[in-house]
């Protein structure tokens, strides 16, 4: 029996209510990499996946993914933010489990069409919604030793989706984990299944003690802080500058990169990567996790050894982080000009 949650019609879908949550959209694509090649991949209605019980995805976490959102402008255009980056970084993480990369260009294309057979999904400009694509690969076939599996699948699927964090913009408060998220010359750096799996745990205690999220610390030292849940850290100091943990354990988040830019060009900010001493969070005017899924969540206070340390408000959120979130989305969506290369349209 597999339990598919069966998309509604569009037509019934409350576009300003929705959550992070799965969804059975009509069309997603699939291709097969067999005999050293990648098919062509094609569309598809069947949202389950057909494999081996010895498939390396299942027992050895050979399975990698990426997470990038489809926006609706004001227009009724519909457009991708960065999606070279997405392909560019999977190509990266297939490189670190032994899996052939999809080509980059044909990733794109892929993506394009998923967004285009399901563009009915994509929210409507002003609900705050998006269209949140998932690439996916997996290692297939029998194997059961510890080694590359012989064939892969690569798939993109969609899903509409609201904010991640509850509180949306306003701040919510993390604590900080005693568990590692990566080892120090481990798979932090890729986007792979297996750091997730070993993230539910401290994500699961972190909500049952009223947190919306855990803040990693580095794994070699216990010092500096490395991610911020299933996003980046960012900090705003009083003099200013915008600053962001630099680590090799750590995701190389594209919102991330986005904001170091947007800082320095459209804010007249001091952009900078570098040490973020936990015990050194008095240097900050405000903080928050940045990522694709989270956009921008203003974080309110860090809980560090039972006391919390409250940043900007507990329940506002600060100016800087404010105006870096209406640049950020504002280019998202259509309203701001990008620079050169960010935005790619989608023809439907
Ligand atoms: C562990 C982790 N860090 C950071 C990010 C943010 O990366 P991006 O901005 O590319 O979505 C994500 C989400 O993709 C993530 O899973």
């Amino acid at each position: 029996m597999v339990f598919l949650a069966k998309a509604p019609k569009a037509s019934e879908i409350d576009w300003s209510n929705l959550g992070f949550n799965y969804m059975d959209l009509p069309y997603r694509f699939l291709a097969h990499w067999k005999d050293g090649k990648w098919d062509d991949g094609e569309l598809t209605e069947d949202a389950t996946l057909h494999i081996s019980e010895g498939s390396t995805g299942l027992h050895y976490g050979q399975a990698d993914f990426e997470g990038l959102k489809a926006y609706r402008t004001k227009n009724n255009d519909i457009q991708l933010f960065r999606p070279d980056q997405n392909a560019a970084r999977m190509h990266k993480s297939c490189e670190r489990l032994l899996m052939p990369a999809f080509p980059e260009d044909k990733f794109v294309e892929a993506v394009k069409s998923v967004v285009k057979a399901n563009a009915d999904y994509v929210p409507p400009y002003g609900t705050g919604g998006t269209l949140y694509l998932r690439p996916l690969m997996i290692g297939v076939g029998g194997n059961i030793g510890v080694h590359p599996a012989q064939e892969y699948i690569f798939t993109i699927f969609a899903m509409p989706v609201g904010a991640y964090y509850k509180g949306g913009v306003t701040p919510t408060n993390f604590t900080t984990s005693y568990y590692d998220r990566a080892a120090p010359h481990g798979t932090g750096q890729s986007k792979v299944g297996g750091n997730y799996g070993g993230s539910l745990l401290p994500g699961d205690e972190a909500h049952k003690a009223g947190y919306s999220d855990v803040i990693y610390l580095d794994p070699a030292t216990h010092t500096k802080i490395e991610e911020a849940g299933s996003a980046n850290f960012f900090g705003v100091t009083k003099d200013n500058e915008f600053v962001t943990p630099k680590s090799d354990s750590i995701l190389p988040s594209i919102t991330k990169k986005s904001l170091l830019y947007l800082a320095e060009h459209n804010l007249g900010m001091k952009a900078i990567e570098g040490d973020v001493f936990i015990d050194k969070l008095d240097r900050f005017s405000e903080a928050g996790a940045m990522g694709t899924a989270a956009v921008i969540a203003p974080i309110g206070g860090i809980e560090y050894k039972d006391e919390l340390h409250v940043f900007y408000s507990e329940t506002e959120v600060g100016p800087v982080t404010q105006k870096l979130y209406d640049t950020l989305t504002g280019i998202q969506f259509g309203d701001v000009e990008a620079p050169e290369g960010w935005i790619q349209k989608v023809e439907y």
